[in-house]
């Protein structure tokens, strides 16, 4: 197993490329289940999560083959419809097959995904969307076993507790393609993945109106054809980036980086004194060398906070001057770096679900164990500022969601390197 080892203090400066979105990229991928013909798919990163989407798509009997930045897709006469434990049970996006087979084969067998570090993640909407359109679904030895003799479209909310669900909205407007009339889905999640998966089955000859909104409208075709398409580039990259960038006081241009995406987050980064500004393809951020301001920030569906950069965010606030609030609304449990983070002699506690923190003068190297995807990416970025060496143990979980974090870092001037734990 591998660790990461980062010496902290060099301010980052330069230019980072940023890669396609993993999470536009796996629901995408799973669309191909859609059609009988070919695809082709650009943009997409080098990514573990991606990695097992294509296991998957595999396992269900399309041929799927990924080339540098492009993956292409042909289904072979043997379509199976379902998908086994051993791999949804790795990556929880998994579920995102359900509504392109229920769509394509009008019958799927899903693994349920299994519990979760960032808290529980059930999938009940998944299912109101598809039962909406007519499915028949039962939960049966760990299994979602769905299927549907015609589908039919309708009116469906899908709403939560924490509000919208991007990949219940995802798995219901994929399956509503192939649906006989018009489905609406009401409370939509919008987040730009959302989008880009809309705007990519449109390309595959789908009918699909208000994807920016949370009013999505569906009229149902007979069939999907193949496409060529480009993935969005990644907004939660580029805003650890734009984080690394103001933690280490550093100043970048993140190319392919799009303000239009990360409003709240550079929002939140001027707050706190760092400047943050549009250029030529790209996100242009310069910190300035003395203390930040701390601020307070709430994660909210898009174009809200995103969770995804929360515990990002939180190592920023670690060094602030003052004491900011960090309140989770979509995974009120998503805190595990917070121990980690006080390891290296942060100040935070945990109120419900809100992290406090309180700024420290400076951070110092420990030993350290990444708990999930995002959780990690805060531990590199405290290890690029804390004082000597830091270790962060089980980088696995860094690995499925950030393309060639280390090597992007280092050419930015951090002293990172990867080692056999
Ligand atoms: N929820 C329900 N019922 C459901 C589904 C969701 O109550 O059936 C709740 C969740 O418990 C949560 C809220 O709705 O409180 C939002 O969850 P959502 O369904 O939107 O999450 P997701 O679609 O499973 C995607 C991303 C996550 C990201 C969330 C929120 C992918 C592959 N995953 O998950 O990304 O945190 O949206 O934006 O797109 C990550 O990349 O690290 C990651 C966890």
């Amino acid at each position: 197993m591998d660790k990461l080892v980062i010496e902290g203090g060099p301010r980052l400066s330069g230019e980072v490329t940023v890669s396609g979105a993993k999470n536009a990229s796996l629901p995408i991928l799973a669309a191909t289940l859609l059609t009988d013909e070919r695809m082709e798919i650009r943009n997409v990163p080098d990514v573990a999560d991606v990695r097992t989407m294509l296991k998957i798509l595999q396992a269900l009997g399309v041929e799927a083959v990924k080339d540098g930045d492009r993956v292409t897709t042909r289904p072979t006469p043997k379509r199976q419809w379902l998908a086994p434990y051993k791999l949804v049970s790795t990556m929880r996006a998994s579920i995102c097959v359900l509504g392109p087979l229920l769509g394509r084969l009008r019958k799927a067998q899903v693994s349920m995904p299994g519990g979760c570090i960032i808290g529980p993640r059930p999938i009940d909407l998944h299912i109101k969307g598809i039962e909406a359109l007519g499915a028949r679904v039962k939960i049966e030895h760990g299994y979602v076993h769905a299927t549907a003799g015609s589908l039919r479209g309708s009116t469906v909310y899908l709403g939560g507790p924490c509000g919208s669900s991007v990949l219940a909205t995802a798995n219901t407007m994929m399956a509503a393609t192939l649906a006989q009339g018009r489905t609406v889905i009401e409370n939509a999640a919008c987040e730009p993945e959302v989008v880009d998966l809309a705007d990519c089955l449109v390309a595959m000859g789908a009918k699909i109106h208000g994807q920016r909104t949370h009013v999505i409208e569906i009229e149902g075709v007979k069939a999907l054809h193949g496409a060529r398409y480009t993935i969005i580039p990644d907004r939660v990259e580029a805003g650890t980036y734009l984080l690394a960038a103001a933690m280490t006081r550093g100043h970048l241009f993140i190319k392919n980086g799009r303000a239009e995406h990360l409003g709240a987050v550079i929002d939140k980064l001027r707050e706190a004194g760092v400047q943050v500004t549009s250029a030529n393809g790209g996100l242009k951020v310069d910190a300035p060398r003395g203390a930040l301001r701390p601020v307070n920030v709430t994660t909210l569906p898009y174009p809200g906070f995103p969770t995804d950069l929360q515990a990002q965010m939180m190592a920023l606030m670690t060094i602030t001057d003052g004491l900011s609030v960090i309140t989770e609304k979509i995974y009120p449990e998503r805190f595990m770096h917070i121990s980690e983070l006080n390891r290296m002699g942060a100040y935070v506690f945990l109120e419900g679900a809100s992290g406090i923190v309180r700024g420290v003068r400076a951070l110092s190297g420990a030993p350290v164990m990444a708990s999930d995807l995002r959780a990690s990416a805060a531990l590199v970025l405290a290890g690029l500022v804390a004082e000597q060496r830091t270790d962060i143990a089980r980088v696995y979980h860094l690995d499925r969601g950030y393309d060639g974090m280390e090597r992007k870092l280092e050419q930015l001037g951090a002293r990172i390197w990867r080692e056999k734990a």
